[in-house]
């Protein structure tokens, strides 16, 4: 069997060092018409929009098989879970808690206290409930006060049994993939959207964060932020400022405002109907103190200079993977020092971090030496980025399971578990039992 290994000094080999696994509600649930519809149902009902055709209406049947699921995860010997809450699952269109979906809830999270395995509760993962969409969804400011009252209810009635909540995950892909390229749900075109919509998640951020605070003092509380960093095409001063353009519109973009309190500069040479609108005081909300910060990182981008756009990106270059993105770990460590360096930062956990790949089961055994190959070299960054000094408390591999992604539908598999669609049945990849091997590892030398 092929190992993962830890270097016998690595402070990941510290038993406070938190290994977990991730996944999200629409990826894995299912059971969509036990819940209040979202805008990615929408997104998916209308032809063109996901590569296969699929939706989330079954996924990996999560909402009926989670006890063996859970069961699953705790045969991986993981140390936490990081699971989404479905924002339409838990809530009603009146602004009550719906009790069935908050039970469902309720249960897995006892059943992963029976476990010893800690609760990493994303409140936010894409899925917005219709009805809210059809009230301008991100660009209706009052969605981050929905988005609020909603983390103050659920956290009211999860009490203690959440180690740490995230807000929102990746809000650039909320605000940019969903309201600016059009290829997330709900499918906006138009860069007079993207920015408006990004400053009202963040100020749902800031929000959500007062309400967790106030109710849930004793978890660590903070978001999830996707950096994919931006590097230049050449050493040429217009590739260098193309990069640093798409680096501040894409990664600073949603990190700025949270520890510096402000946007990037180029705010103030984007055209006025680009500009999000920013209230009084929007600012100070945004920039609550957080108790940690969530790093998710798959890959880097390539940019040119670029007459009309501003900056290019580049054609991703080999070794990539299954879905096209560059294998690149020496980014992930310049990344992590690169935000240490740049932003006081409270301690870090990677939450999300993994590759899909184009995985075959046979003979009930998936040999997935290139994803064991991928999490070895992006481990060995985490490993680099905390012998300089980064305060990393954690690694979550994505994902648990194959699940729904997105608008690649189920054609892109990112799971250490592989699923069976047609009969749900799940088999450990050969990335699973060597990523169980290396906790367990790190268990005996406890
Ligand atoms: C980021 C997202 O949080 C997750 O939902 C997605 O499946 C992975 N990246 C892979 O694209």
């Amino acid at each position: 069997m092929n190992k993962l290994t830890l270097a016998p000094t690595s402070k990941m080999n510290s038993p406070d060092f938190i290994f977990g696994v991730a996944t999200a509600a629409f990826q894995i649930e299912g059971a969509a018409n036990t819940r209040l519809p979202n805008i990615w149902d929408t997104f998916c009902s209308i032809k063109g929009n996901i590569s296969d055709g699929s939706n989330g209406d079954i996924a990996c049947d999560h909402v009926n098989l989670w006890q063996q699921d859970l069961a699953l995860i705790a045969s991986l010997g993981v140390d936490a879970y990081r699971l989404s809450i479905a924002w339409p699952r838990v809530m009603t269109k009146e602004g009550t808690l719906n009790q069935a979906g908050v039970d469902f809830y309720i249960r897995l999270l006892d059943q992963l206290k029976t476990y010893n395995i800690k609760a990493f509760v994303t409140l936010y993962h894409w899925d917005l409930p219709q009805y809210l969409e059809d009230q301008g969804g991100w660009l209706n400011r009052n969605t981050a006060y929905e988005f609020a009252h909603y983390a103050d209810l659920i956290s009211q009635a999860f009490g203690e049994r959440v180690y740490a909540y995230a807000t929102l995950n990746e809000p650039f892909c909320s605000a940019y993939l969903g309201y600016e390229a059009g290829i997330h749900a709900p499918g906006l075109k138009g860069k007079q959207y993207g920015k408006k919509a990004a400053h009202h998640l963040l100020l749902g951020h800031g929000l959500a964060m007062l309400a967790l605070q106030k109710n849930s003092p004793k978890s660590q509380n903070g978001i999830v932020l996707n950096f994919t960093p931006a590097y230049p095409a050449s050493d040429s001063k217009a590739d260098i400022n193309a990069a640093r353009y798409a680096d501040d519109y894409f990664n600073q973009w949603y990190i700025k405002p949270i520890f510096n309190g402000c946007y990037p500069d180029l705010i103030n040479t984007l055209p006025k109907e680009q500009q999000p609108d920013i209230l009084p005081g929007d600012m100070t909300i945004i920039s609550q103190k957080l108790d940690y910060i969530g790093v998710n990182y798959y890959t880097r981008a390539v940019y040119q200079a670029d007459a009309t756009h501003i900056f290019k990106e580049l054609p991703p270059q080999a070794p990539k993977t299954d879905i096209g993105w560059q294998i690149y770990p020496q980014a992930f460590s310049q990344l992590l020092t690169h935000l240490h360096q740049t932003y006081p930062l409270p301690p870090m956990y990677i939450t999300e971090n993994g590759a899909a790949m184009a995985d075959k089961l046979e003979h009930g055994h998936v040999h997935d030496q290139n994803r064991i190959d991928y999490y070895q070299s992006h481990l060995d960054a985490v490993n680099d980025a905390i012998d300089i000094g980064v305060d990393i408390r954690g690694y979550f591999a994505w994902s648990l399971m194959d699940n729904f992604e997105w608008a690649e539908g189920y054609s892109k598999r990112f799971g250490i578990v592989y699923v069976d669609y047609q009969t749900q049945q799940r088999t450990i990849k050969a990335s699973g039992l060597a990523y169980r091997n290396l906790i367990l590892q790190r268990n005996q030398d406890k």
